[in-house]
């Protein structure tokens, strides 16, 4: 059975979606016919992109203001997500640092394992009864091409993408033949907004501008993947050249290539 189609009782659920990679998930399913849910921090960004979407779109879009490292408002939102019909979970929010852990704030970085990890294992664990017993259901979860391989500089963030990666691509196995559907979205760079003149990061200036992808194709690759049931999207050339080049370069000298233009990104 594809990926439920949008339903008055069901909704599609996206976290991280006031802005990049999740806001478009956002647009993308609403232009779909998606009722939706979207979490983020930001209440009054997340009640103007809700005011978009429904203008737009004719869907009804429920705000829930969230912050999903903390562990008593994540298990909120799952406690609620556990009791509603959700047909798609988008396991999108994320955040990085970059730069040595030892001079990272510890609490920043315990943050982003909450957030990248159980933010991700949690709302899955809330959705998937629900959806094996309606024998229907799509979990996109946002990976990344830093889960493949070690990134010296980048050490919490590639790990919880490890996870993430890992994670996505087990329970697909699981769940063949249920109706339930699982994709990792595992992109490399992906641009979230064009750099100001003088702003532009390293990483801006390392890629060339035809090579980048917007979150807008991103999302649409990302949901038919969803529908197909597709194990990995890798969108986009740069992308693509990344994970090949983590899957069968040897480690032991990927790594520390790797590690230099992450400690460049941490400001060094
Ligand atoms: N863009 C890329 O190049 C790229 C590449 C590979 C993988 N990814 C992955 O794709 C996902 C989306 O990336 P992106 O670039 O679109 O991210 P982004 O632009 O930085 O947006 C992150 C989203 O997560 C929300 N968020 C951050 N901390 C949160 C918290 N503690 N609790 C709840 N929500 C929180 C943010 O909203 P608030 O600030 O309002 O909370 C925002 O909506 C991430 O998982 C990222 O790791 C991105």
């Amino acid at each position: 059975m594809p990926v439920p189609a949008p339903s008055p009782e069901s909704s599609a659920v996206v976290t991280g979606a006031s802005q990049g990679i999740g806001e478009a998930l956002a647009a993308e399913l609403a232009a779909r016919g998606h009722n939706l849910i979207i979490t983020a921090r930001r209440e009054d960004v997340l009640h103007e992109v809700a005011a978009r979407l429904t203008e737009r779109y004719g869907v009804t879009v429920e705000v829930r203001a969230v912050d999903l490292a903390d562990p008593a408002e994540r298990a909120r939102l799952a406690d609620e997500l556990a009791t509603r019909d959700i047909s798609i979970l988008c396991a999108n929010a994320g955040t990085a640092t970059f730069g040595p852990l030892s001079r990272l704030d510890p609490a920043a970085e315990k943050a982003q394992v909450q957030l990248n990890v159980l933010g991700v294992h949690d709302l899955v664990l809330a959705v998937l009864p629900g959806m094996l017993a309606r024998k229907a259901g799509g979990i996109l979860i946002s990976g990344s091409a830093a889960g493949n391989s070690p990134i010296p500089n980048n050490a919490t963030y590639a790990a919880t993408k490890a996870f993430a990666n890992t994670f996505s691509e087990s329970l697909r196995g699981e769940l063949r033949g249920t109706g339930v559907h699982v994709t990792l979205l595992a992109p490399g760079p992906v641009r979230t907004e064009i750099p100001e003149p003088g702003e532009a990061s390293l990483v801006d200036r390392l890629i060339p501008d035809f090579l980048w992808i917007s979150v807008e194709h991103t999302a649409q690759l990302s949901l038919d993947g969803l529908e197909r049931n597709k194990m990995r999207v890798v969108p986009g050339l740069t992308s693509k050249a990344m994970s090949v080049a983590s899957g069968y370069a040897p480690r032991s000298i990927v790594t520390p290539i790797v590690g230099t233009v992450y400690k460049k990104l941490g400001g060094d």
